[in-house]
Order: structure tokens, then sequence, then C-alpha cells
């Protein structure tokens, strides 16, 4: 395995691997907290919906720029979609061989690019709904409602995705993704 800056072996040999940089754990709550009130709390007609909606556009703006400059395991290199290998991850999970992986697996980066189009797709077409072109447009608003429910799937999948892989991998994964460090086991070769 490549040598990783600030890795550390705890307890029972366990390596603590820093993989997600604050940005990365701040833009994830932030934006999973914005869907969840703007989906589910808040009035959609209220003056707060449009705003939340742009802090969440700008939030998956500044992620996607962060894939490109950010630090190692952020970029997207590190995760390139590939739906061969997110085949090939199932396959393996199925056989029961245990793969760790720093940044996304190659199923969860798929999940990932889908959960960041859809809240594109949400953002552009509300603002949509608010300009003159497309006022009252009705295929607009069923779009927005429509790619709000997808992304309600997507994210029920997204979670039970990560807590499957947490107690297959032993590694806990939103540990991970709150202090940036994943625990893995000494005997795993982590790609
Ligand atoms: C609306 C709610 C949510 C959305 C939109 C969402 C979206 C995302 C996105 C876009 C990523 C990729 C992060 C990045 O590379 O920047 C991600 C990763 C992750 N999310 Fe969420 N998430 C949500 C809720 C949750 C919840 C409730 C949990 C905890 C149970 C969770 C745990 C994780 C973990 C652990 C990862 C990293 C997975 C890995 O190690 O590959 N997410 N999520
Ligand atoms: C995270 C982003 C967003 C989420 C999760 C979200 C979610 C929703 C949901 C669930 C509805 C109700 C759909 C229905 O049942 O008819 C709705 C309606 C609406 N949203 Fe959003 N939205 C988001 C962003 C935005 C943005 C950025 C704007 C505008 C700048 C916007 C403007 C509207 C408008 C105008 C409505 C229709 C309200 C009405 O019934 O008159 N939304 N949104």
């Amino acid at each position: 395995m490549d040598a990783e800056a600030g890795q550390d072996v705890g307890a029972a040999g366990v390596l603590e691997i820093p993989v997600w940089d604050p940005l990365v754990r701040l833009v994830h709550w932030l934006l999973a907290a914005a869907i969840v009130t703007n989906g589910f709390i808040l009035d959609p007609e209220s003056r707060l919906h449009e705003f939340i909606g742009y802090a969440a556009l700008a939030l998956v703006l500044v992620r996607l720029v962060w894939g490109v400059i950010g630090p190692r395991h952020a970029r997207f290199a590190a995760f390139a979609p590939n739906p061969m290998a997110a085949v090939r991850h199932i396959r393996d999970t199925l056989a029961g061989k245990k793969t760790v992986h720093l940044s996304h697996n190659p199923l969860g980066a798929l999940m990932v690019y889908n959960i960041w189009g859809t809240v594109l797709v949400i953002c552009a077409t509300g603002l949509m709904m608010g300009s003159i072109a497309f006022f009252g447009v009705e295929w607009v608003e069923e779009l927005h409602e429509a790619a709000f429910v997808w992304l309600a799937i997507s994210v029920a999948l997204h979670v039970g995705g990560v807590v499957l892989e947490s107690k297959l991998s032993g590694v806990p994964l939103v540990r991970a993704m709150i202090d940036g460090r994943k625990r893995v086991g000494s005997s795993a070769s982590p790609r």
C-alpha cells in the first residue's frame, strides 16, 4: 500500500487513514441538511425554500470544483465513473471478497454522481419556475417534483449502501465522513 500522509496505527493494528478533508465533510452534511429541509420541512412556496435551494446549488458547484483542485481522495480521478468496475464490485461483494476503497467504491461513485446530477436538475428547474420564460410551465414543475422523488429514493439507497458497505468491509464509513479518517484493518490492502 502507498504511504498515506498523517496515517496512524491505532489499537489492534487498525490503520487510521485521513481520507475526507474538512471541505468534503462540511459540504456533505450541509447538502444533506439543505435537501431534507427543502424536501420535507419547509413550505415550498416560501422564500426560504428558494434561498436554501440556491445554497444547495452553491454547495454542489463548490464540490465539483474541489473534484478538480482538491486533495487526492476528493478528486474525480480517485472515483471516476466506471459502470464495469461497479459491476465487478457487486460481483466481488456477492462472492464474499472484502474490498476497501480509500475514496468512494465504484458503485458508491456512480451514486454520488447521480446525487449531484439530480440536485443540479432540481435547482435548474427551480430557477426556471421563477423565470419569465418558464413561469407556470407544467413540465418544469413536474420535473422539479419528479427529480426530488428520484433524489429521495437515491438517498435512501445511498444510506443503505453506506451501512451495508461498512458492515461488509469492516470500515466504519459514517465515522469517516464525520472525522475524516477511515479505520482499516492492517491486513486489508486499500485501493
Ligand atoms: C439528503 C441526504 C444525503 C445526501 C444528499 C448525501 C450525499 C452524499 C454525497 C454527494 C456523497 C459524496 C461526498 C463527496 O465525495 O463529496 C456522500 C458520501 C457519503 N455519505 Fe451521504 N448523503 C446524504 C445522507 C447521508 C447520511 C444520512 C449518511 C449517514 C448515515 C451519509 C453517509 C455518507 C458516507 C459515509 C459517505 C462516504 C461514503 C464512502 O466512504 O465512499 N450520507 N453522500
Ligand atoms: C435542494 C434543492 C431543492 C429541493 C430538494 C426542492 C424540493 C421541492 C419540492 C419537494 C417541491 C414540492 C413539489 C410539489 O409537490 O409540487 C418544490 C416546489 C418548488 N420549488 Fe423547490 N426544491 C429545491 C430547490 C429549489 C430552487 C433552487 C428553487 C428556485 C430558486 C425552487 C423553487 C420551487 C418552486 C417555485 C416550487 C413550487 C412551489 C409551489 O407549489 O408554488 N426549488 N421544491
